[in-house]
């Protein structure tokens, strides 16, 4: 089949979360299935300077409403993936963030950046384009992409069927009823049944109205968004939607994320050969600042800091736990609150806890290294990645039950199935206590060894993942 992905990210090249992660991965895992997928992505900077010599294959005309005519780039990614760079610079040509300005707000255009975007999947899409392939269906990804399944409901001649993959419904993509005529959509689009969500036009409405199909990033996720409380006001329609929803739960990178070839690690390790694993704790907290002490169990996150992923619990509970005593290290970035928050905590106990704020993939990758163990204590996880990168580095997880969290870690409660820890209820308290129970299995070495192999153990790479979205391209 021929898949078009239609994304706002893509890594190695811009990555903001996980979003990133599946578009620079999953397309290699369906072409290695047979299929023929490429990836239209904005030409931000950091591609157009990886592909300099990406030459302008189309130039998509009349897109209607306020729609510039943007050029169409054609690269191939390292591992045979063909792009298609959407260039259009005074849209995409920005330094930093594909979604923030500099003062860490929307860009002001976002609507017409990402409408862009979707509009030239539909094109792609349609039979208005100038492109010798066509694709069966477009794979759009998020609130960036939703506007590509309205475009395609309402143009002629399409061509393609669409599916849409929810990595997080709580980005709507929200915009005034003015963007309407800007996107060149009709009037008709505007209603219940149509792209609005209460006054504003969504671009997730969107997407979720007009998909031929549905898919989230996980099974218990596609649950959890059907019920009102978790279904951040689409649970109606997603409701109404069910019989075309799917959960399938993400895969990783098992190239990039492998401790036997990592070389971000001080020392490459496996579950057969674990010694090394020990030179790149001792190696994250010399890089830290942290007392080099190997008898301290160390607790890790690497996150956005958002309300999201539950972190204000760790923040009330962490001087208990650093007495306990165990060292803490966190990487992330996001809201001020929680930046200003970490960094005082690191700030009162140097020896004990080290806060980076920002975007770091190296150290991303140093932290699942060398941690004992990961925290993801998540309100909601549409399915989260850094619980698996935890498994594959022997870095057991300590997660809440939610989503796809709930779906790849088994509490160690169970000890023939077990790979890290798992608490319900979203309080201080069950976190401590779940922390507790961790360290005090970190203590038992043999125990220890047992639950950080099963977790190694575990087949976390995209092959399933792959032939389940093949499956539900086919019934398109
Ligand atoms: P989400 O997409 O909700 O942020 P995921 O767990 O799916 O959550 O994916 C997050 C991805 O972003 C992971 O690859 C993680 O390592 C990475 N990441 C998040 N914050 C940072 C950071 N501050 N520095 C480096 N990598 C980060
Ligand atoms: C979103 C979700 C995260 C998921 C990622 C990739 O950003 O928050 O849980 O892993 O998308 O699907």
């Amino acid at each position: 089949m021929k898949i078009l992905f239609a994304t706002s990210e893509i890594a190695p090249w811009v990555k903001t979360g996980g979003l990133g992660d599946v578009a620079g991965a999953l397309p290699a895992a369906l072409r290695a299935g047979g299929h023929d997928v490429r990836v239209l992505v904005p030409a931000y900077p950091a591609l157009l300077k990886s592909f300099p010599g990406a030459a302008e294959i189309a130039r998509p005309h009349w897109l209607g409403g306020l729609l510039p005519t943007p050029g169409l780039r054609e690269a191939v990614a390292p591992d045979g993936t063909p792009l298609l760079l959407l260039d259009y610079a005074p849209y995409f040509a920005r330094a930093g963030n594909p979604y923030l300005g500099p003062e860490g707000r929307d860009w002001l255009d976002n609507h017409l950046r990402f409408g862009l975007l979707s509009r030239v999947a539909a094109w792609i899409g349609s039979e208005a384009s100038t492109l010798d392939w066509q694709p069966d269906v477009i794979h759009c990804h998020d609130w960036q992409t939703g506007l590509a399944p309205a475009y395609l409901n309402y143009l002629p001649g399409r061509l393609a069927k669409s599916l849409f993959t929810v990595h997080n419904l709580a980005f709507q993509g929200l915009f005034d009823h003015a963007s309407l005529f800007e996107l060149g959509l009709p009037d008709a689009a505007w209603g219940m049944h149509g792209v609005e969500f209460y006054g504003y036009l969504s671009f997730l409405k969107a997407g979720l109205q007009h998909a031929d199909s549905i898919s989230t990033v996980s099974p218990s996720y596609a649950r959890e968004i059907q019920t009102d409380e978790e279904g951040m006001g689409m649970a109606g329609l997603l409701r109404h939607r069910s019989g075309q929803l799917s959960g399938i739960l993400n895969g990783i990178d098992t190239t990039l994320w492998n401790p036997a070839t990592d070389p971000h690690l001080e020392r490459t390790y496996s579950a057969r050969h674990p010694e090394g694993k020990a030179a790149n704790k001792a190696a994250l907290q010399a890089q830290l600042g942290l007392e080099p002490r190997p008898d301290l169990p160390l607790l890790a996150v690497v996150s956005r800091l958002t309300e999201q992923k539950g972190l204000d619990l760790l923040l009330d509970m962490a001087p208990q736990i650093l007495k306990t005593p165990a060292q803490l290290v966190v990487l992330g970035s996001g809201g001020p609150a929680l930046e200003h928050g970490f960094t005082a905590l690191a700030h009162k106990h140097k020896s004990r806890c080290a806060v980076t704020i920002g975007f770091d993939e190296a150290l991303a990758h140093r932290i699942e290294a060398g941690a004992d163990i990961f925290l993801m204590p998540s309100r909601f996880e549409p399915c989260g990645l850094n619980q698996m990168y935890s498994l594959r580095y022997g870095t057991p997880p300590l997660v809440r039950a939610t989503g796809g969290l709930a779906d790849t870690v088994i509490d160690a409660a169970d000890t023939r199935h077990g790979n890290g820890f798992v608490f319900a209820p979203a309080t201080t308290e069950a976190l401590l206590q779940a922390v507790q129970r961790a360290i005090a299995a970190w203590h038992d070495p043999v125990r220890w060894r047992s639950l950080q192999k099963r977790g190694m153990a575990r087949d976390s790479s995209w092959e399933g993942a792959a032939r389940h979205y093949a499956a539900l391209y086919a019934s398109l």
